[in-house]
């Protein structure tokens, strides 16, 4: 055993069923992304960057399908729900830059910031878009959706959620 004492880093982040959307290919890739939020904050300092890199690569993929079913549904391209997309991703890129630099705590304050901004959104854009989904009888895999007649007759522009009007 090691005598050098080590920190041990204990993970806060975690799945609740106050995020499960009852939609499972959402609920699936939001597991994803809480597991490896969790790896970004229990990471020490050589995992950390590579951890938020891992982090980054899966949020861009888990954005970029969402913004996917809402153009397949009827949202418009500057729906409110992707522009808040682009935006968190933009500052992850940036904080990931900044972190490649050596900027460690800024890394772990973003993680830490994210965890509380996506239990937020999940409850908020991410179910609107989820019943919406459900409602229209979407289908993730091939992209069709099963009941063409529940789809709205104007594009979305809001997010489906409370901010939209
Ligand atoms: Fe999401
Ligand atoms: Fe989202």
């Amino acid at each position: 055993m090691s005598e050098i004492a080590t920190t041990e880093r204990i993970a806060t982040v975690q799945w609740s069923d106050a995020l499960c959307l009852d939609l499972d290919f959402m609920d699936d890739t939001h597991r994803e992304f809480i597991d490896l939020l969790a790896e970004v904050e229990v990471a020490d300092d050589d995992r950390v960057v590579a951890c938020f890199a891992a982090m980054v690569e899966h949020t861009d993929g888990h954005f970029g399908a969402e913004d996917r079913w809402m153009q397949d549904t009827h949202f418009s391209s500057s729906n409110c729900h992707s522009m808040q997309h682009n935006v968190i991703l933009q500052v992850l890129r940036e904080g990931l830059k900044r972190g490649q630099a050596g900027d460690l705590v800024l890394l772990r304050d973003l993680a830490r910031e994210l965890d509380v901004w996506f239990s937020q959104h999940a409850q908020t854009m991410d179910a609107a878009l989820a019943l919406h989904l459900r409602g229209v009888g979407y289908d993730a895999d091939s992209g069709r959706v099963l009941h063409p007649e529940a789809l709205p007759a104007q594009e979305i522009s809001g997010c489906g959620g409370s901010c939209s009007s």
